[in-house]
């Protein structure tokens, strides 16, 4: 069964937690890193949210642990290391050594997930899997109680600024309802084209982190706009 928006607002209320914003540094200006991570240390903001690609796994290169190791020295918040790289296994461990508090592989990329994600575990990291746009929750069946967070790709990952994929609200109801049957407690975070425009319905359909990266960092005023993702919730909570 699928929920809808006013039965996705009363879960809100029934799980009673406060959802989490992790700004993605990816559309941080990287000519002033240290003041943008600094926005972030002085914002509403949970978790800093750092892009790792590869140009194997996306289209695109970023960077690798020896950035998170000085965002590491330079933020307060926990940090989000999202690994769109292949092989992942052979990092695991170093991005930890470098700071790393939440570790996420993509399904796509791991033959083992279920000895990916005990690998992270044992690290001490929050284990992480994401998927693809095109790949179904129900792959995760079967790993469900072994991860402490999914991550839905709302975009194609490997580049920030991208359109928001519609598809996802379905699918994020469809894993908010798997969650609920196998009575597991991984967090649930959407990831790309995330903003203001579609937090609230992200909330209501099941949402627990939301990533922002061109929605804050291009944003007049980041900080504000990191503000308003996170009151987004505290409404949707007092009308419950
Ligand atoms: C995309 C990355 C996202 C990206 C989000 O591959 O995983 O985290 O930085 O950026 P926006 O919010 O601009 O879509
Ligand atoms: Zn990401």
């Amino acid at each position: 069964m699928e929920t809808g928006p006013d039965v996705g607002r009363f879960f809100l209320y029934l799980r009673g937690m406060k959802h989490l914003v992790a700004p993605s540094l990816l559309a941080a200006d990287f000519t002033r890193l240290a003041e943008e991570v600094q926005m972030v240390n002085n914002s509403q903001a949970d978790w800093l949210h750092l892009d790792v690609m590869d140009g194997r796994f996306v289209p695109n290169i970023t960077f690798g642990m020896f950035i998170v190791e000085a965002v590491r020295k330079l933020s307060t918040k926990p940090l989000d290391v999202h690994l769109m790289i292949v092989e992942p296994e052979k990092y695991v461990e170093a991005f930890r050594e470098a700071g790393a508090d939440v570790i996420t592989v993509h399904y796509e990329a791991c033959p083992h997930l279920h000895r990916t994600i005990h690998q992270i575990r044992e690290t001490g990291a929050k284990a992480g899997v994401a998927v693809n746009p095109h790949t179904p929750v129900s792959v995760l069946e079967d790993v469900i109680e072994d991860v402490g967070l999914i991550c839905l790709m709302s975009v194609n990952p490997g580049f920030g600024g991208q359109k928001f994929i519609y598809n996802t609200i379905p699918k994020l109801r469809r894993l908010r309802d798997m969650l609920t049957v196998h009575n597991a407690h991984a967090l649930i975070e959407v990831d790309g084209g995330v903003g203001l425009q579609n937090a609230e319905v992200l909330l209501q359909s099941g949402a627990d982190v939301l990533v922002a990266g061109s929605s804050v960092f291009k944003a007049a005023d980041p900080t504000g706009a990191i503000l308003r993702l996170k009151e987004i919730g505290a409404e949707l909570r007092k009308f419950a």
